[in-house]
């Protein structure tokens, strides 16, 4: 079975660290968003995948996934363009499908779990749902007898609290089904209306609920939470750089040619590639991306990525874009919280 990963979207919720770039590949524990979906999927067995890119920096994905072999796969790529919808985005790969069944995966979403459920469907279409407090944030499904009556997206009243999970099996009844819907009231082309058609057209869709974490990650509070969760759960405890006169408490990643000198690490932690950290604390709960510098600071439950650098600082619950710097140079500390892009420099 292929597996369909969207990269598309605007992400403007996560402005401005998706000016430079798409929020799939905002990188936590060492691997952008979409690879830990990428990898799952493999996991269960899926090694051809299409991947739709968007207008933001498609180029980047490309770059970074190339054809696939370094991640044991093979990718193709779909250019959708514009964020027309998910069902837009579907649409654009039916030539790639080529008439088998089919995954459509979130690259946005971390969802580890209940894929294999997923790849053992029958009838037109599978979903997964999990019980949300807020069921207005998602599309939802009405469950009747132990079958699907109603998709609604975002739901005012409320009618169920099983929300959509952001991955999806399909056979190729999808294509027929959205090329009968029409845009949203927000102009876009929604899966879940080309669900519900299905639904209507008396073509059977079943489902799985799965009880254990997953999450969108659209908002900085979402990114933050999936970086604890990812950590917390999947980060392998190694030491691959060097460490000088430190503390080394819980489990705690240290890549290739990272340096930790005179500092107090406590994990969950990953450090990446070429980043050194000099007089700090660290942790729990931090990612550090590849080449960053963190001196005379203390960063708890924060995302840094790749070449940000910070001095003189406590940051709490932040998410520091590629390339940003923050310094400060008293050494009086206050907790400051920061949700800054790349190329971003804060003098404090
Ligand atoms: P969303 O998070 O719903 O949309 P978005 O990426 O435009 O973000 P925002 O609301 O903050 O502006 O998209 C869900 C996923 O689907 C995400 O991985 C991006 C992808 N997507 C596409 O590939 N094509 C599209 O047309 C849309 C709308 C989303």
């Amino acid at each position: 079975m292929k597996a369909i990963i969207l990269h598309g979207g605007q992400g403007t919720r996560l402005r401005p660290l998706t000016h430079t770039g798409p929020k799939q590949l905002i990188k936590i524990g060492g691997k952008p968003v979409s690879q830990w979906g990428l990898e799952a999927l493999s996991k269960v067995g899926i090694k051809e995948f299409g991947i739709v890119l968007g207008n933001n920096h498609p180029e980047k994905v490309v770059e970074y996934y190339g054809d696939g072999s370094k991640f044991g796969v093979s990718i193709t790529y779909i250019y959708q363009g514009e964020a027309l919808g998910l069902a837009d985005a579907v649409k654009k790969t039916e030539d790639f499908v080529g008439g088998d069944n089919f995954i459509v995966y979130l690259g946005d979403n971390v969802i580890l779990e209940g894929l294999e459920e997923l790849l053992k469907f029958q009838g037109s279409a599978s979903i997964l749902l999990a019980q949300v407090e807020n069921p207005q944030r998602f599309g939802v499904a009405q469950i009747k007898d132990g079958r699907i009556i109603r998709l609604v997206e975002k739901p005012k009243e409320p009618i169920s609290d099983l929300a959509l999970v952001g991955v999806y099996a399909f056979t190729p009844d999808i294509f027929d089904a959205i090329n009968k819907i029409k845009p949203s009231w927000r102009g876009e082309l929604e899966i879940t209306d080309a669900i519900q058609k299905l639904i209507d057209e008396g073509k059977s869709v079943s489902y799985h609920v799965i009880r254990g974490w997953w999450k969108d990650t659209g908002t900085p509070e979402d990114l933050l939470d999936a970086n604890l969760k990812l950590l917390d759960n999947f980060l392998v405890e190694d030491n691959n750089g060097s460490v000088e006169n430190s503390k080394i408490r819980g489990r705690v990643y240290i890549s290739p040619q990272a340096k930790v000198v005179n500092s107090d690490i406590r994990g969950p932690v990953y450090i990446g590639k070429g980043s050194v950290v000099e007089n700090s604390m660290i942790g729990p709960y931090t990612s550090i991306g590849d080449e960053c510098k963190i001196r005379d600071s203390e960063v708890t439950n924060s995302l840094l990525l790749d070449r940000s650098e910070v001095s003189g600082v406590q940051l709490i619950d932040s998410i520091i874009g590629q390339s940003s710097k923050i310094s400060k140079k008293v050494s009086s500390f206050h907790g400051s919280r920061f949700i800054v892009g790349e190329n971003t420099v804060l003098q404090l």
